[in-house]
């Protein structure tokens, strides 16, 4: 039984709006997210040419150092993440039990963690230490290149097969493909897959890269702050909805049932269509409108337009009803459909393009570290007296 206060409850210091809305917590270098014309920049680059002229390798040497790589820079930062790109075999026998019993975001969230134990330079990172910054930026290179070798083969453990090493003479993008499939992708799939994993790099303070950045804030470890942000990543409302739009594009069945699927799906209290709305961006997600694109020229390529015909009427209804706008996980949804990849791997290829961007922050938190420590606002019971356990 609840007991009443003895005292009015405590008056608060001030109350927060719900969600951090609107709040800004921190300074970055990162990415500008401007939600009101629906445009994002890194490092002040806009990420249309990013995605669609560069190369994921460009763009996470733009988040870690500020400035493009010049030639000879992007193939000497190139050569290193190829190099680091195995995975110690003692993690996948961590995994093994676990496969069964687990998502592809459980197994990434606990191979991240344990890989700790296989880096001889951690250790050194948990202090303030002149040149931990060095240090730091070797393990950042260490597994960026690692977490994709990771995911490709965290989906082949799922499918009862073995993971594949990574090539010496892929892209990026490529290996992770080749390490997905077994194949080595056309350059038009690599393209394309290269594109979305640029536009999903680094995005502000989004949950993810705040977590990140919170776990680092403590001085805790690079491997601390990603296993925080994997967590973090795979809930529905954040990349978890990647693979929830799939999965509603596969229960929707038809082009002709779209509509009707929006207008249950809001006609019930608290009705979500995932893919659609965000926190920041009050006209259309930057990202969104490059991956319709993107997603667009697939279904040319491919002939088979459903997914993508099936998703513009879901648009055009959501837009009509609600007047909310897709997000980036809804067509790179569509894209990694027409890709032939499982839905299940969306939210780890997610965290394979963030972990540029949550290392970048990590590496920006501590080159000018402050605890992050906000208050709460207690609305709570007023001060009372304890009640023995026999009065209760
Ligand atoms: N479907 C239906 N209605 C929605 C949706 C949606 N997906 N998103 C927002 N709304 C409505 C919501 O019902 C509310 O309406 P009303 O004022 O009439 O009650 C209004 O829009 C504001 O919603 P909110 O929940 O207060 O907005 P938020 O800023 O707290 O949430 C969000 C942002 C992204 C969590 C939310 O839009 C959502 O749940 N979207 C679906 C999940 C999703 O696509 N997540 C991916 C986010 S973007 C990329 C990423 O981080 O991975």
């Amino acid at each position: 039984m609840t007991q009443a206060p003895t005292t009015p409850p405590a008056a608060s210091d001030s109350s927060a709006p719900k969600g951090l809305e609107g709040i800004t917590a921190g300074d970055t270098t990162k990415s500008r997210v401007d939600g009101v014309n629906g445009k994002l920049f890194y490092c002040g680059y806009p990420i249309e040419p990013l995605a669609e002229e560069g190369s994921f390798e460009e763009c996470v040497y733009l988040l870690w150092n500020g400035e493009l790589p010049n030639a000879a820079q992007l193939e000497s930062f190139t050569a290193d993440l190829r190099r680091e790109s195995t995975v110690p075999s003692e993690i996948w026998d961590v995994l093994r039990p676990l496969v069964k019993g687990s998502t592809q975001m459980d197994l990434l969230r606990t191979a991240v963690s344990a890989m700790s134990a296989f880096d001889d330079e951690v250790a050194d990172t948990r202090e303030a230490i002149d040149g931990r910054d060095e240090i730091e930026r070797r393990i950042a290179n260490r597994l960026q290149a690692r977490i994709s070798t990771l995911v490709a083969g965290i989906y082949r453990l799922k499918q009862g097969q073995k993971p594949i090493a990574a090539r010496d003479d892929l892209t990026y993008a490529a290996n992770f493909l080749y390490m997905v499939t077994g194949e080595e992708p056309g350059e038009y799939e690599e393209r394309i897959f290269d594109a979305a994993l640029t536009l999903h790099a680094d995005h502000g303070f989004n949950a993810s890269t705040f977590s990140a950045r919170v776990t680092a804030a403590t001085e805790a470890d690079i491997y601390g702050a990603i296993t925080s942000a994997i967590g973090t990543l795979a809930g529905r409302l954040h990349g978890g909805a990647n693979m929830r739009v799939m999965r509603m594009l596969e229960k929707v069945g038809e082009v002709d049932k779209a509509e009707a699927f929006v207008d249950d799906v809001l006609s019930q209290p608290k009705g979500r269509v995932m893919g659609f709305g965000h926190r920041v961006y009050k006209v259309e997600d930057p990202r969104a409108t490059v991956l319709r694109r993107m997603a667009k020229e697939l279904t040319d390529r491919t002939g088979n337009s459903k997914w993508f015909d099936m998703s513009v009427k879901i648009e055009n209804r959501v837009k009509d009803k609600k007047g909310i706008f897709p997000n980036v996980d809804f067509y790179s949804a569509s894209v990694y459909g027409s890709l032939e990849l499982d839905p299940e791997i969306f939210t780890p290829i997610f965290a394979v393009s963030r972990t540029s961007g949550w290392l970048a922050h990590v590496l920006e938190q501590h080159a000018d570290n402050r605890l992050i420590r906000p208050r709460a606002n207690y609305v709570g019971h007023g001060e009372r007296d304890y009640v023995a356990k026999a009065d209760r």
